[in-house]
């Protein structure tokens, strides 16, 4: 169901619901932002991504419902391909037998259809959705893992990855609250947007997946190098890079808010020099990276907040003007939003924790249990709390404050709130 409705007023909280017959669905609430311009003194949102439903319990889902935000941030792996078994994997279901349509690998657009069925079945997730109006924005698995552009992981022809892209595509447009005309056209779907909160904020909601060049060093850990540095390749694609780095040029916006999907700060892996990095992150894309940061920069960017899925920890990042330089300018900030469900429990401080904190001097938290990001933006500064459920294979979890941060406007840094 995709309804455009016209004419409500700025600032507003709604309430909806359908009616189909005699059948009344439940009530949810949306909001609408304040006027374009506007004084708007705050906003609170939250930043969630990576929800494999074989993986766990959407208990993060079932506390976010309770939080006062004005809007969720999914920055994607809403769904993944993979196969769930009778049980719900993770879950071990023990009053209910999933069918067998699920025990296999997403590939047609009935398949796709089926697998947001089974995920929006969810109660928690459905609570989260009724509760807060979602911006989304995808990454790898609601497609295929790690594909770039036309290119799979399997090395599948183009045409071939491209059918099933554009299946993947249609059913996300399909069951996420994204406008009629963002309709996708085959294997083609405009997903990134700007939106603003007043005078407040400018969100630049990226698609990092579509428009990518294939990964560097068959996308295995390695240090960068000639091939992963080439400045002919990207990670936002031409006409997205264009967009981004006019949208800023052209904003009065006090913050200036990236939500993305994977890693924009460097991560280096190891404590030799040189370190491996992520080729699927914008360390595999460095040349890319600094044509956003000089377009930030040119722009006069200076409360800039990035916000990230992916990896399934939670880290807080200062963006360095030169990340191999402590000493150098801090441009912003970076968080990583954890996962709802991936990856299970986790823990606290994973095996590599040490050597990533000391490799990453910038990497001021690192934690790898579940959750999301809670974002404070005011006028003097923005305040991030890393909210962290206590498990999710059982259900019923707890969730705490596991960190606060703030940055303060005009003094780009993370300070421990
Ligand atoms: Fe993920």
């Amino acid at each position: 169901m995709h309804v455009d409705v016209k004419g409500l007023m700025p600032d507003s909280h709604y309430y909806y619901r359908f009616r189909v017959g005699t059948w009344i669905s439940p009530a949810g609430r949306t909001r609408t932002a304040p006027a374009a311009g506007s004084d708007a003194g705050g906003m609170r949102l939250a930043a969630v991504a990576c929800q494999a439903y074989q993986d766990g319990y959407y208990t993060a889902h079932r506390h976010l419902a309770q939080e006062d935000v004005d809007v969720v941030f999914h920055l994607g792996d809403y769904l993944y391909e993979y196969p769930v078994d009778a049980a719900g994997g993770a879950r071990r279901y023990n009053d209910r037998t999933l069918p067998d349509v699920f025990n296999r690998e997403t590939t047609t657009l009935a398949d796709y259809r089926l697998r947001y069925a089974l995920y929006k079945s969810d109660p928690d997730l459905r609570a989260a959705h009724a509760r807060h109006p979602f911006l989304v924005t995808w990454d790898d698995h609601e497609t295929e893992n790690n594909y770039a552009g036309a290119v799979d992981e399997n090395g599948s022809p183009r045409e071939q990855f491209l059918a099933r892209r554009a299946a993947a595509y249609r059913a996300y447009w399909e069951n996420q609250p994204l406008r009629a005309e963002q309709l996708p056209q085959g294997p083609d779907a405009r997903l990134y947007r700007r939106l603003a909160w007043g005078s407040l904020a400018q969100f630049d909601l990226l698609d990092t997946r579509q428009y990518r060049s294939d990964q560097a060093y068959d996308d295995r850990p390695h240090a960068p190098g000639a091939e992963s540095d080439d400045p002919a390749r990207t990670l936002t694609g031409a006409a997205q890079e264009r967009w981004l780095l006019d949208g800023w040029r052209d904003s009065d916006a006090l913050w200036h808010v990236m939500p993305q999907q994977v890693c924009f700060s460097q991560r280096r892996f190891d404590l030799t020099a040189p370190a491996r990095v992520s080729m699927d992150a914008w360390d595999g894309y460095r040349a890319s990276r600094n044509r956003v940061m000089a377009g930030a920069k040119a722009a006069g960017v200076d409360n800039w907040i990035v916000l990230t899925g992916d990896v399934h920890v939670g880290y807080a990042f200062d963006i360095k003007d030169d990340f191999d330089d402590p000493q150098s300018r801090t441009l912003g900030t970076e968080f990583t939003c954890t996962s709802i469900a991936s990856g299970g429990n986790g823990s606290e401080k994973p095996a590599n924790w040490d050597t990533y904190m000391k490799a990453n001097p910038h990497m001021k938290y690192y934690d790898g249990r579940r959750g999301y990001v809670r974002v404070e933006l005011g006028r003097e500064k923005a305040q991030v709390d890393f909210r962290t459920v206590s498990g999710i294979t059982q259900p019923g979890g707890s969730i705490s404050t596991s960190a606060s941060f703030v940055t303060e406007v005009g003094s780009p840094g993370l300070k421990s709130a």
